[in-house]
């Protein structure tokens, strides 16, 4: 691990050529630190073209995260948080799983993911500047049991806040996938410590693409699209994460009063396959075909089936449309 790589990003950021021996004299080292630096920036999957005679640059411009942006575009609500930025970590969520007593509201965004965790022991890709990852701890009185439309709730803030971006096409995905046009914009990984009658910690992670390179998109085993393919204008990613703490902290105030009853048709105005045929995959391999009424008050999906009205839990099955092909 090398202490400049990521300062050195930093000024690379702006998309522009930087010579070594600028950057060292910057910094204050030789140029074979700084060349160390960038070989450990590769080793995190970030591609620094470097040119003879020109120095070292990124692809193209980036957002970094920056504490100062977010909180100010939290706007009143920022006394509630407790806000970290790291550099590197293998998960967010994992990294506050592992923490003891972390404060309420403690948010960790990272510019680089080298774990990345999905729903359903998936892995979540990431990138340096393309992609927002971050995880919120939220203590609750209620047990976990109390907690089952939690990830659901978080949809809805999510939904609020690319409408209030100006993406208004995005869709949720019974439990909690975004998508847009049918391909997943961002996902959410919720993670529960403490007791099932309470009190319980949350962990709330989000990804959202932000902008993506072609290649990378089409390495992810479902169909993906970021930010910047479905925005007819740039979102920075500190106004972002800024507006999307704002309004989690307003959902999950109403969750904790009313639970995901509070919440539920907003949710239901969203859903993508709402009174749609759909096919669900169960554990087993085999799959059941129905028509989506509706989620009842703890987030567990309603489907008319040949059977009646089943319920389906979250961890339990994959919701595909009828006549789609891979999954989302
Ligand atoms: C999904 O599979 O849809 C959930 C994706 C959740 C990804 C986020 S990125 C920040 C946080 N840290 C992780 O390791 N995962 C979540």
């Amino acid at each position: 691990m090398s202490n400049l790589t990521f300062p050195i990003l930093q000024l690379l950021a702006d998309g522009q050529f930087h010579s070594g021996e600028a950057l060292a004299q910057q910094f204050k080292v030789t140029r074979a630190t700084v060349w160390n630096a960038i070989k450990h920036a590769e080793t995190l999957g970030i591609t620094i073209f470097s040119v003879r005679g020109r120095g070292y640059k990124l692809p193209q411009a980036i957002d970094f995260l920056d504490k100062n942006l977010v909180l100010s575009a939290i706007g009143e609500q920022r006394k509630w948080f407790n806000l970290i930025i790291l550099d590197e970590v293998a998960s967010t969520n994992t990294y506050l799983m592992q923490q003891k007593n972390v404060a309420h509201a403690t948010c960790v965004a990272a510019h680089i993911q080298t774990k990345g965790k999905g729903r359903r022991g998936r892995t979540w890709v990431s990138q340096l500047g393309a992609s927002l990852t971050f995880s919120l701890v939220w203590r609750f009185q209620c047990g976990a049991a109390a907690l089952s439309g939690l990830s659901l709730a978080v949809g809805v803030a999510l939904m609020r806040t690319l409408a209030s971006l100006g993406i208004n096409q995005a869709q949720l995905k019974w439990p909690n996938d975004i998508l847009v046009e049918g391909k997943k914009l961002a996902g959410i990984l919720i993670e529960l410590q403490g007791d099932l009658d309470g009190p319980s910690t949350a962990v709330i992670g989000v990804g959202i693409n932000l902008n993506m390179p072609k290649t990378v998109i089409e390495a992810i085993d479902q169909p993906t699209t970021d930010l910047s393919t479905v925005s007819d204008h740039t979102i920075n990613q500190n106004v972002l994460l800024g507006t999307l703490l704002k309004h989690l902290a307003e959902v999950l105030s109403r969750f904790e009063q009313f639970g995901f009853v509070g919440l539920r048709d907003e949710w239901v105005n969203y859903h993508a396959y709402h009174q749609q045929p759909v096919r669900m995959l169960l554990p087993n391999g085999t799959e059941v075909l129905g028509v989506v009424k509706n989620v009842a008050d703890d987030g567990i999906l309603l489907v008319e089936t040949s059977l009646g009205l089943q319920r389906f839990s979250a961890g339990e099955i994959s919701l595909r449309a009828v006549n789609a092909g891979a999954s989302v």
